[in-house]
């Protein structure tokens, strides 16, 4: 009996630590996850070492693209030291004013910012300049009134990006075969544009008209704005594909459309990138897979990784130091025609 109560006894002492040594682990994951948490890419601060706090507005979380590039801002202000702000709009222009205000509230030491649209930024912008906090437009351009309400702009050459589009048709179907409609009447193209009145969206579409300037065997049919969203791409194909009865080409400004529209075709049992020649931009690793297997003829790339660049402008800005007015980052263009698709790497978004 008593040897029983001593086993008795001993049991719930070892139940007691069992209870204590999981309470604690629990505790411990819960601390690490706070941790991570403060310093991880989702909405909130990073915490830094230099003492300088930058305030970044994105736009969204629209596409892979956008949520990779919101990630290297944050694992570039990290790297850095710099303890960063970040708030994210979801596609709405008021929030982005919203953010803004904040961080000249907040008075951080200076404010990147993509934003949505190219105009309608003016009266913020002034209010930052008042504070006399430097602004860095990242990714998309800005037009103000006065160029001195903001520092410079990092980003991508959407220009060029509808330029190249237009290179990798006029050259496709110069070869001929198998377009042989292309000798007597003009091939027909349908473009699903960006987000209206964003840079990229304007550049891509100007661009484009710019490199076919000339040919005349080239015609625009139709073209709506798809928001950058996979679920327009898909509802733009669904009824274009069923109103237009020849398309030659779908000249796509990111693949996020074009992964929804190639969902549309082959739902409707039309080949991609064989039926109909695809033309898209960004260069996400699924947009290189279509490449791979045929169903995508050209992806533009239009590069995410700003953040160390961002960051880099964002400290010389915070040290009072004069940065470029205008800075493209590097793109490269891939296509059917390259001999060793394999090789690229991956891509990571
Ligand atoms: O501003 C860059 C564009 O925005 C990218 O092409 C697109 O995927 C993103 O949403």
């Amino acid at each position: 009996m008593a040897k029983g109560g001593m086993g008795f006894r001993k049991g719930i002492v070892f139940a007691f630590i069992a209870v204590i040594a999981a309470m604690l682990g629990c505790l411990f994951v819960l601390l690490s996850l706070v941790t991570v948490g403060a310093q991880d890419t989702g909405p909130g601060k990073t915490t830094g070492s230099t003492g300088i706090i930058v305030g970044f507005s994105q736009i969204g979380a629209e596409s892979a693209w956008r949520k990779h590039n919101t990630l290297s801002v944050h694992e570039a202000a990290r790297e850095k030291g710099i303890r960063l702000l970040y708030e994210n709009a979801e596609q709405k222009r008021e929030n982005q004013i919203k953010a803004i205000r904040s961080f000249i509230a907040y008075r951080v030491d200076v404010i990147a910012f993509a934003p949505l649209v190219a105009d309608g930024w003016d009266n913020v912008l002034r209010e930052a300049k008042e504070a006399g906090i430097p602004v860095l437009a990242v990714d998309r351009k800005l037009e103000t009134s006065d160029e001195s309400l903001y520092a410079g702009f990092i980003g991508t050459d959407s220009l060029e990006e509808g330029r190249n589009a237009a290179r990798f048709i006029i050259k496709k179907f110069s070869s001929g075969a198998p377009y042989k409609r292309y000798r007597t009447e003009p091939i027909k193209i349908v473009e699903i544009a960006g987000t209206a009145g964003s840079s990229p969206a304007l550049g891509r579409a100007e661009g484009f008209r710019e490199g076919l300037a000339g040919h005349d065997n080239f015609e625009i049919i139709y073209s709506e704005d798809g928001d950058f969203l996979r679920s327009r791409g898909y509802e733009i194909a669904n009824r274009i594909l069923d109103e237009f009865p020849v398309i030659d080409v779908i000249y796509s400004h990111n693949d996020s459309m074009t992964l929804g529209l190639i969902d549309s075709m082959k739902e409707k049992g039309i080949r991609p990138g064989k039926d109909i020649v695809i033309v898209t931009i960004d260069a996400e690793q699924a947009a290189i897979d279509a490449l791979r297997n045929g169903e995508v003829n050209c992806v533009i790339e239009c590069n995410p990784k700003l953040g160390p660049a961002i960051i880099d402008l964002a400290i010389q800005l915070a040290e009072g130091k004069e940065i470029p007015r205008l800075l493209h980052v590097e793109e490269q263009v891939f296509t059917e025609d390259d001999p060793d698709l394999d090789s690229i790497p991956p891509r990571g978004y």
